[in-house]
């Protein structure tokens, strides 16, 4: 058995976390789950969004299986999910989305963002000023050339052909000059791999138009966080997509979307998203074969079209989704 760290997190969290563990039992994934509070669920029984214990268990089993969490809306309560990429620098957060047959409104997509994951505007440091407030954005040379490399790497490794770098340096000259400076001159060490860059705005532009044209893309946090959520929309939505927050000794696997606070407890939550994470985590862990079984069924499930959620057009509860991914395993 493999020991992982299972938070269910706040709204919708805990109903689709219990879907995908009963699936990775169901096709022998054989984890030891360790279960543990975070987010508002936490906060509520014991005034912390992060408890020591928590992170104490992600520090010694390495790898999470993570529910959305809900941030409370207010002063002083920082982001629990920019706080765990910052504990455990997380410095990759890595989110593929590819088309669904009979799904996705655009049959052509297949392209895995990278984003940085630990500064730009994330570092929440804002201020007051006369008459409002400022936020600082911050970009570095370690921060950039690891994230970029990372990017190349992936690419490398994983066959494909192109990596898009995003920015906006016509305006912001010093923050995303830097990045994309550095993005340049990193790609000359892949001399197989092609590479361009596209100014934020063109990028969403492209993506609606031509997804076909783009494979791999790297981008300062705040771009890769809203281009994913855009890309999400292209293959079906966000009860799809998976992401992954890795470092160098921990990885945090979770869904890219939130608590969803608007249909929690109704039991109609889409689990596939959170699914794919689990396939990422599989995959992380040396367990391709159990990863590409569960793909596989969810592919059948997806094209049956008999037990979609309501996200995906159709009228299935979270347990009957579940239990149809089960029976095509
Ligand atoms: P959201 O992603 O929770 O929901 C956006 C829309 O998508 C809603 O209509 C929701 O019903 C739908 N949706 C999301 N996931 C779904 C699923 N699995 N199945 C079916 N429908 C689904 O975004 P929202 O409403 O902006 O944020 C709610 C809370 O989640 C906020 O407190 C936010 O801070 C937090 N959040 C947490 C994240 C995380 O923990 N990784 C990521 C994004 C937001």
């Amino acid at each position: 058995m493999t020991d992982i760290v299972l938070l269910p997190g706040d709204g919708i969290g805990p109903e689709i976390v219990e879907a995908v563990c009963s699936i990775l039992d169901a096709a022998g994934a054989d984890l030891k789950y360790h279960t543990f509070d975070i987010g508002q669920t936490s906060y509520d029984k014991c005034g912390e969004l992060i408890p020591a214990e928590t992170l104490e268990a992600i520090k010694k089993y390495k790898v999470a299986l993570k529910g959305p969490v809900t941030t409370p809306v207010g002063k002083g309560f920082r982001s629990v999910n920019v706080n765990l990429r910052l504990a455990f620098d997380l410095y990759t957060n890595l989110r593929p989305a590819y088309s669904f047959a009979n799904i996705s409104k655009y049959q052509n997509v297949d392209i895995v963002t990278v984003r940085e994951n630990t500064e730009d505007l994330y570092i929440g440091e804002e201020h007051e000023i006369e008459n409002g407030f400022e936020a600082i954005k911050r970009i570095t040379v370690p921060a950039t050339d690891r994230i970029i490399r990372y990017a190349f790497e992936y690419a490398k490794e994983n066959n494909r052909k192109k990596v898009t770098c995003i920015h906006k340096a016509n305006i912001l000259k010093q923050t995303d000059g830097l990045f994309l400076a550095r993005f340049r001159e990193i790609a000359k060490e892949y001399p197989t791999i092609a590479f361009d860059d596209k100014i934020i705005d063109n990028m969403c532009m492209q993506l609606v138009m031509y997804p076909e044209k783009y494979d791999v893309l790297v981008a300062p946090n705040l771009y890769g966080d809203i281009i994913s959520d855009l890309i999400a929309g292209l293959v079906g939505g966000l009860g799809l997509v998976p992401g992954a927050n890795l470092g160098k000794d921990v990885a945090i696997f979770e869904a890219v979307h939130g608590s969803a606070p608007d249909i929690a407890g109704q039991g109609i939550a889409n689990p596939i998203a959170l699914l794919q994470a689990a396939v990422m985590m599989l995959d992380h862990m040396g367990k391709k074969e159990i990863g590409k079984k569960i793909t596989d069924a969810i592919l059948k499930t997806l094209n049956d079209g008999k037990a979609l959620t309501k996200d995906l057009g159709g009228s299935a509860t979270t347990k009957e989704l579940t239990n149809a991914i089960i029976a095509n395993l």
